[in-house]
């Protein structure tokens, strides 16, 4: 697929991984309803700096009215959507004998029962085009204190497939499986040395690792269902 001109639609679009991956496809020329839920002074930035290309949509993924009201938004300013990359995603420790149901409720809310009413409300107008989630390499190796999260994410890798299923030919759908590129803000040092060295590569990666998968994924016309891992052989390493 050719990016310059498409309608791209990126959630969690204000910092971060989905904001390099925002900045990436503006600098391709395509234009972005960027999501933000509570980035938005972040939002408005981004906007400034590509004017007349940036459609700011505000949502929380957990309320199934507010992802419509974003659709509606989007496809009112650019027209049917071409890619949606899923990327926002709530994410913190849940300590199984102590998640409560709203941490539940949250967690795979906004990891899996957002991602999978904004798939169907873009999905509906999409002709031909593209859905890219953000899984985690977590979502197939288990990852203690983060049940939720990781079964969210674990079904969301199956979403990812079975949405391939459901909706080829005309609509490609694929997953990128980060491993560890930007840590948590409030990460030790000694946490960030453990987690590298839980890599093969030894190493974190960078948003700009995901950023390129995301061009690959997006721009080979002949990928659907597949899960690429940029994750620096983390899947592969002893615990
Ligand atoms: N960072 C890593 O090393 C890593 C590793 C494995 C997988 N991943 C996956 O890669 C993706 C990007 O990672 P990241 O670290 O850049 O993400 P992040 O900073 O943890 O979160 C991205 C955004 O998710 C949005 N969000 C959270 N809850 C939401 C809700 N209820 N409704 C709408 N938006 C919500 C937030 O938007 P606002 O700021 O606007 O509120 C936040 O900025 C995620 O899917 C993550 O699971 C990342």
């Amino acid at each position: 697929m050719e990016i310059s001109g498409r309608h791209f639609f990126i959630t969690g679009s204000g910092k971060r991984i989905g904001r390099r991956l925002a900045e990436s496809f503006l600098e391709k020329g395509a234009r972005l309803s960027a999501h933000v839920h509570t980035s938005k002074k972040e939002g408005d930035e981004l906007f400034a700096r590509f004017p007349g290309k940036v459609h700011l949509v505000q949502a929380d993924l957990r309320k199934i009215p507010e992802i419509q009201a974003a659709v509606i938004s989007a496809e009112k300013k650019w027209g049917p959507i071409d890619v949606l990359i899923n990327c926002a995603s709530p994410f913190y420790p849940t300590p199984f004998l102590n998640c409560t149901e709203s941490e539940w409720d949250d967690l795979l809310g906004g990891n899996l029962k957002g991602q999978f009413f904004l798939c169907q409300a873009v999905a509906k107008n999409m002709k031909s085009g593209v859905i890219l989630n953000l899984c985690d390499v977590n979502a197939n190796t288990p990852m203690k204190n983060f049940s939720p999260y990781v079964s969210a994410k674990a079904g969301l890798l199956m979403l990812t497939k079975n949405l391939a299923f459901e909706l080829a030919p005309q609509v490609r759908v694929n997953s990128i499986s980060p491993g560890p590129v930007l840590l948590p803000e409030h990460y030790t040092p000694l946490q960030r040395q453990r987690t590298e060295e839980r890599t093969l590569l030894k190493r974190l990666g960078s948003p700009e690792d995901i950023v390129a998968a995301a061009h690959f994924i997006i721009e080979n016309d002949y990928l659907t269902g597949i899960d690429l891992k940029v994750d620096g052989g983390r899947s592969l390493a002893e615990k």
